[in-house]
This record gives structure tokens, C-alpha cells and sequence, in this order.
């Protein structure tokens, strides 16, 4: 089986992009599951009912968060009928929402799973501790399990990879928007890659508005950060799995832009 996840979707550009290409990625790979990481989906920050609904129309079966869930105030009116919406699964728990979903496939389940790293962001829940309770809930149901990791750190993401490698089907990070080029299967059988990378505008710095980030780095000064416009990408991964073991067979990432156009 195929697993499509496409990397940080960004304001209204990104939306742009996976509303054009994720029905043709899905009609070129047919993936079992897609997933899209949408925390940055609201103008950078945060997500609202209306943007996760679109997710879905474009073909998405499960939207995962991370850092700016709380961002866009909307998200307390329908994080908890969302169905197809995790959030960080190890925020402390008295937060609303949940972080674990089960995505039905050809007679069987996909479990994935949503975790946030704690170098450089927030203090929250131990990810490591809270992926083994989650992962072992999960492995009761299924051997299909995916993790989105959204974390700062390469050293936290390689670090949760390896500490599953084994009992998940794929780790992949996001969070810091850039595509790594180190996917691969780890040798107990998880597919990994420290970010996947983000989907928005191509031409700015991570998404936002280049003066104003040349600004904030040039003088320290408080600087709003708008998503920026002009050209586009998208960018993703593709795993294939083995359908009777749930490990994973490869990864491949997946970059749109004017670099790499799209063939279908
Ligand atoms: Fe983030």
C-alpha cells in the first residue's frame, strides 16, 4: 500500500497548490492514504474549519498539526467534531482534540499519529514516551502506523526515528519546511526523512514575506510575518508499504515548482 503526505501547507498559496496537484498526485500514485500536515494552513498560523474541510475535498483523508494548532482562534469551535484532524498527541492533556486516527484502507487500518519535538519550541509531554503509549494502542489494532513528528531539532527527529525504527511503518518530520535529502528505510523497516518540506510560496523564507524576515534577523525588532506570494510549490513524500508486515518498502520525496514540474 501507498501513503502520499505532503509537507506544511502555507496560507493560501499552499491551499492553492494542493487544491491544483493533490487530486493529480492521487491519480498518478494512488495512495491508500493522503495525508497533509495543514498547522500553517490559516495565513501561516493555524488552521479553520473551512480550510480542513477543503483538505478533505482535495482528497486528503487526515490533516496533522503541530506548533500554531492554537493559533487561529476558530480551532476551539471544531477541533472536537474534526474526525480527520490531529494535533500533537503530546500536549498536556487537558487540551482539547485528539492525537491518534485510524484511516481506513482496503479492509484494513492505518493508525497515524501526531508528536511534537520540545528542543527549540514549547515544553510539553516527553514525544518519546508518549509515542511508546500510543504506539503500542496502535499495534493492538494494526501494524500500519504513521508518524508526523513536528519538531525543530534534526537530532530529536533522527532520534525518534530510531527509537521506532521497527515498530512503525514511517516516521517523517515537519515543522522547518526546507525538504531533507536523507530519506530512507531504517534496517528494522521504518521509513524516515527529517523534514518533507513545506507547500506554499516558493520564493520566500519558509513561507513568509522576505523583508520582513531580512528585518527581523538585520535589527532584532518586532516584525509581523506575512505568508508572501508569487510562485508556488508543493512538496511531499511518497511510501510504499509491505502490505502483509506493515514496514516499509521505500520513500520518495516529491518536489512541484518551476524547477520540477509536475508530469502526469
Ligand atoms: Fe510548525
Amino acid at each position: 500500500m501507498r501513503i502520499l503526505f505532503v509537507g506544511d501547507v502555507v496560507g493560501s498559496p499552499g491551499r492553492d497548490m494542493v487544491k491544483e496537484y493533490l487530486p493529480k498526485l492521487k491519480s498518478k500514485f494512488q495512495p491508500a492514504v493522503t495525508i497533509v500536515n495543514g498547522e500553517n494552513a490559516a495565513g501561516g498560523k493555524g488552521i479553520t474549519e473551512k480550510i480542513y474541510q477543503g483538505f478533505l475535498a482535495a482528497g486528503a483523508n487526515l490533516v496533522t498539526l503541530g506548533n500554531h494548532t492554537w493559533d487561529n482562534r476558530e480551532i476551539f469551535e471544531f477541533i472536537d467534531r474534526a474526525k480527520y484532524m490531529i494535533r500533537p498527541a503530546n500536549f498536556p492533556s487537558e487540551t482539547p482534540g485528539k492525537g491518534i486516527a485510524y484511516i481506513p484502507f482496503h479492509g484494513k487500518e492505518l493508525a497515524v499519529i501526531n508528536l511534537q519535538g520540545r528542543t527549540f519550541l514549547p515544553p510539553i509531554d516527553c514525544p518519546f514516551k508518549k509515542a511508546d503509549e500510543l504506539v503500542e494502542e496502535a499495534r493492538k489494532r494494526t501494524p500500519f502506523i504513521f508518524v508526523d513528528f513536528h519538531a525543530e531539532a534534526t537530532s530529536e527527529k533522527q532520534a525518534i526515528a530510531w527509537y521506532l525504527d521497527g515498530r512503525v511503518t514511517g516516521v517523517v518530520g515537519t515543522h522547518t519546511h526546507v525538504q531533507t535529502n536523507d530519506y530512507r528505510v531504517l534496517p528494522e523497516g521504518t521509513a524516515y526523512i527529517t523534514d518533507v518540506g513545506m507547500t506554499g510560496p516558493y520564493d520566500g523564507i519558509l513561507g513568509v514575506e522576505r523583508d520582513a524576515v531580512l528585518k527581523r534577523f538585520m535589527t532584532s525588532l518586532p516584525v509581523r510575518f506575512e505568508v508572501t506570494g508569487g510562485r508556488t510549490q508543493l512538496n511531499a513524500v511518497i511510501l510504499d508499504v509491505d502490505m502483509k508486515t506493515g514496514k516499509a518498502k521505500s520513500i520518495k520525496p516529491l518536489i512541484i515548482n518551476e524547477d520540477h514540474p509536475f508530469f502526469d
